[in-house]
Order: C-alpha cells, then structure tokens, then sequence
C-alpha cells in the first residue's frame, strides 16, 4: 500500500492534516488505534482561536463550528473576589475565540473524512514508523491479526502523548523539557445553563475554579484538585459544593446544579520535545507538546503544527520547495513555546499549589493584580488568550 502522507492518529490534529491535505489534493491515510466512537468519548476543552477557526473553515469543515460555536468577546478572571473582565476583542483590535467543545470538532472532521472518500484504518495495532531518514520511509501495523506496510513520502505523528512516533525518534536525537504541577483539574459536564455568559477562572485561596461552558444549556466547569485524588473521591454534591465555595458570591448563588454527564481528572503538565521531526517523520500536537489546561491552548497549539505542516507539504508538492521540509520544526517551536509559557504563567497566577511558599503567593498575587489593573497588562493576557498569528512561511 503506498500514500503520499502516512497519518498516525486520528484525533484533532491527525483529522484537520488530513482534511487540509486532501484539499490540495495531498493524497493520505489515517492509522487509529481505538474506534471513532473512543476518540469521540474524550471530553476535552473547547476554545477556538481565530487560526484554528480559519483552518477548519479552509479545510470545509467549519459550518456548524460556525452556526451552533458561540463567538466570545472576553473572559472573566477573579482574584481573591475580584472580578475583571478581560475585553479580547477591544484590546487586540477585534479578534475573538469560538467555543465548540472538541468532541463536535472532532465529529464534524470524521464525517468530512467519510464524505471525502478518504481512508482510515480504525483499530489498527502496533504502528511503527519505519526509514525516517531515507527518501521512501513507511509505517508497518496490524490489523484484524494481519501486518501491512503502508509506504509513504512523509510520516505525521499526530498520535499523542503515549504515541509511538516520538519515542520512534532516538533518544540522543531528541530532547525533553517537562514540569509537573502538583495538582489536577476535575472537570464536570452537565446539562445546566452556564452561571456566566463569558468563561470566568477564578484564584481562590481553596484552588483554582473554571466556569466555561458547550452551549447555553450545556456547562463544563473545572476545580483545582489535589494530583492523587481519585474522581471516585468527588461526588457532584461534593464537586458543586466546593465549586460554590471557590466562586464570587453572586455566581455561586445563580450556579444551577445538576447530574454530572461526565466526571475526570486531567493532570496538568508542560512537555516539549525538541526538534518535533526526525527526518520524514514530523510530530504534531500532543505528540510533541503539552501543555496545562489553564491557557486553552491544548488544541490551538496543535493547530499551529497542522497549519506549518500543511502549509509546507503544500509547497513542497506544488511549488518543489523541498527546502522547507527541514524548517518545519523551527517554525513550530516558535510559537509552541509561547503558547507554552503563556499557559505556564496563566497556571502559577491562578492555581493556589501547597507547595507555594506564602512569598512567592504573593508575588503571584501582586503580578497579576498588576496585569487586571492595567490596560497594557489587560492587552497582553488579551493577545496571548487569542492567539498570536501564524507565522507566514514563503
Ligand atoms: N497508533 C495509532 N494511533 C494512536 C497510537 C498508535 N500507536 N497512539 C495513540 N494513537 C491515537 C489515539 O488513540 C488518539 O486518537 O492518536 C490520537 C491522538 O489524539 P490526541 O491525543 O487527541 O492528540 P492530538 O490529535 O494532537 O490533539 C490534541 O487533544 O487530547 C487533546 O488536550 C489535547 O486538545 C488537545 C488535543
Ligand atoms: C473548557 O471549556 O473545557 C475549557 C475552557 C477554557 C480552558 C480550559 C478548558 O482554559
């Protein structure tokens, strides 16, 4: 079997590869290793930036992001009962985010996929990227008890943390850089109208609190909980009790409670591997970084690596600009880790960790009084919430 690009995964960034390639007429295959129903099952954030939207929209995929995504001009952020709204679009000159949770973006690029005629081989076992460093590299797997060779141009390694594409790099040729945060964000889905139009994050002395939502009847929040609790430790009387506790007196007495529809933990980590390629193998996404949850730049950021792949492989196809293929890292880190250091900032300003010393809590504490008391400091959360733009690559 032979394509031109070989995808490994088949989550938001493997998809929106493949959907963009196939409108250049880039031909390519998906390998998946669960079902489409278990990728559709992760609950996962929902903030668009204005790069993300556009490239669904290019990719044809943006018409029900557009119709049933809202758009929003800002976010709250409350600090010890403080609460200031942070205008995104007055302060970066118009630009807005879209929130759609991740499961209809998903859900909108696999039935592109299916409308597109293009292949994916779901519950595919034992993918292993192979000759990354010679012109002809290919992907060997297993499915339904037989092995296949899929010879290909370019590997994309867009299966994820615990995929196999990075450690398919040799460790003397790739390095880590990661920080744990000894906390966790658990996070309820339930079908109860948003307490607040807008996303408020909340710093509270008793940990950090998200209120963000999927539609107006549909409402995702979030509370900072210990990194060894267990979600059977949480019941959502307990969950919607401590979330009162954490919010600003007039949310917490308009909170509408309900059964929780979904219930989990997530860790909360920064990891980036450096470089994200190896030869003809390229990573994207969670592949090659993480971030913590707090920016909502988990899928933005993997979004910059779909548009700097996409947009280099459409050169190299069409205009012979094989020069590009060794940029493609380069161009990425650039703005991973700004997406990362953003995210790292938003985490240490508004989670309360037991291992903070009372000093550097207030250090915490006076920097982002500052940035919320400060139009330029306003600006500056405001353009990093958004989105920076794409680097243009020629
Ligand atoms: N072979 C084939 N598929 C694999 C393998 C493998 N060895 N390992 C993992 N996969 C699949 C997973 O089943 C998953 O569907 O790769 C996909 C990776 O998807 P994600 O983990 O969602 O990563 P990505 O597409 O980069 O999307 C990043 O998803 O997890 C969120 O917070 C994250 O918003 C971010 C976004
Ligand atoms: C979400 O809606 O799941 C969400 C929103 C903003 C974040 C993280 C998660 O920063």
């Amino acid at each position: 079997m032979k394509t031109q690009v070989a995808i490994i995964g088949a989550g938001p960034s493997g998809l929106l590869l493949g959907q963009l390639l196939h409108k250049r007429g880039i031909k390519n295959i998906i390998l998946e290793r669960v079902t489409p129903d278990y990728v559709l099952s992760r609950i996962r954030a929902g903030i668009l930036e204005q790069g993300f939207a556009d490239l669904m929209r290019e990719a044809g995929v943006g018409a029900r992001m557009d119709s049933d995504g809202e758009v929003h001009d800002g976010v709250e952020i409350v600090v010890n009962g403080r609460r200031e709204r942070i205008d995104l679009k007055g302060l970066t000159g118009g630009d807005t985010v879209i929130v759609y949770g991740q499961t209809e973006l998903t859900r909108d690029l696999m039935d592109a996929r299916v409308d597109s005629g293009q292949t994916t081989h779901y519950e595919v076992s034992n993918a292993q990227p192979h000759g990354m460093l010679e012109e002809q590299p290919y992907v060997t797997y297993e499915k339904d008890g037989k092995s296949y060779k899929l010879e290909c141009d370019y590997i994309a390694g867009c299966d994820g943390f615990h995929g196999v594409s990075r450690k398919s790099i040799p460790e003397d040729c790739i390095t880590e850089y990661e920080q744990l945060y000894p906390g966790g964000w658990l996070g309820l889905l339930s079908d109860t109208p948003p307490v607040n139009p807008e996303l408020v994050y909340v710093r509270h002395a008793r940990g950090f609190a998200l209120c963000s939502l999927r539609s107006q009847t549909r409402s995702r929040y979030y509370i900072q909980v210990n990194k060894d609790d267990k979600v059977e430790d949480w019941s959502d009387d307990r969950f919607w009790a401590e979330l009162k506790r954490r919010l600003p007196d007039d949310l917490a007495e308009k909170l509408v409670t309900g059964p929780s529809l979904e219930k989990s933990i997530a860790p909360m980590r920064s990891f980036v591997a450096e470089p994200m390629q190896y030869g003809r193998l390229f990573l994207l996404g969670d592949a090659a970084h993480i971030v913590p949850p707090t920016g909502a730049k988990g899928l933005n950021t993997a979004a910059s690596d779909v548009y700097t792949l996409y947009t280099i492989l459409t050169k190299v196809y069409g205009e012979g600009k094989t020069e590009l293929v060794e940029k493609y890292s380069e161009i990425c880190l650039r703005r991973i880790w700004n997406g990362e250091r953003f995210s790292w900032w938003m985490s240490n300003m508004l989670h309360t960790f037991e291992e903070t010393s009372d000093f550097e809590d207030k250090m915490y504490t006076s920097e982002i009084d500052y940035y919320l008391s400060s139009e330029a400091g306003k600006r500056v959360i405001a353009e990093q919430y958004v989105g920076l733009p794409f680097e243009e690559i020629k």
